[in-house]
């Protein structure tokens, strides 16, 4: 059984730098991991950390309204596909609702635009690139 919670920015850490961070010169922790609005949400399997996800407060001047800004998502290799990042997307749009807020964006990798697709988000102009990274899309959903 999975189990879904908020966790603290440290606990998000090591998972960010196994599947995020490898051999990638960027930082793996973030300027507003402990901002007052930000939350963190991790998946437990059998009290294992599996999978991991940030929601900071950020306005891109793309979108309307109040926004937060997803960061760091990342399940482990070996329980990928098993619904933990499922989960948390559903946990963050409850939690988002309840506080209001309008919309949510994120860069998202171009191998996970299917996957936010699933959940509603939606590209927003062209590929970009980030350093290090590779090519992104950003995107959005804005919440009901
Ligand atoms: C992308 C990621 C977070 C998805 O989490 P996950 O727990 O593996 O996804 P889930 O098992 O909850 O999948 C939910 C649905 O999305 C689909 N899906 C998952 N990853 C997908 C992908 N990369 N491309 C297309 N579909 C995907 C699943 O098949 C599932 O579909 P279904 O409900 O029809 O069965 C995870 O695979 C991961 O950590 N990948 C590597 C790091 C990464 O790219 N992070 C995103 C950075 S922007």
């Amino acid at each position: 059984m999975m189990k879904i919670k908020k966790i603290s920015a440290k606990e998000t850490y090591p998972l960010r730098l196994e599947i995020l961070r490898k051999n990638i010169p960027l930082p793996y922790e973030f300027s507003d991991d402990f901002d007052a609005e930000t939350f963190h949400l991790g998946v437990f399997k059998d009290r294992k950390l599996i999978a991991v996800s940030s929601y900071m407060k950020a306005n891109n001047p793309n979108f309307k309204g109040t926004q937060y800004q997803l960061r760091g998502m990342a399940a482990l290799n070996e329980y990928q596909g098993f619904g933990a990042g499922k989960l948390m997307l559903q946990e963050a749009f409850l939690i988002l609702t309840e506080l209001k807020i309008d919309c949510l964006w994120c860069n998202a990798r171009v191998i996970a635009v299917d996957f936010y697709e699933k959940f509603g988000l939606q590209t927003f102009g062209e590929k970009i690139e980030l350093k290090f990274v590779g090519d992104h899309y950003v995107m959005f959903k804005y919440l009901e």
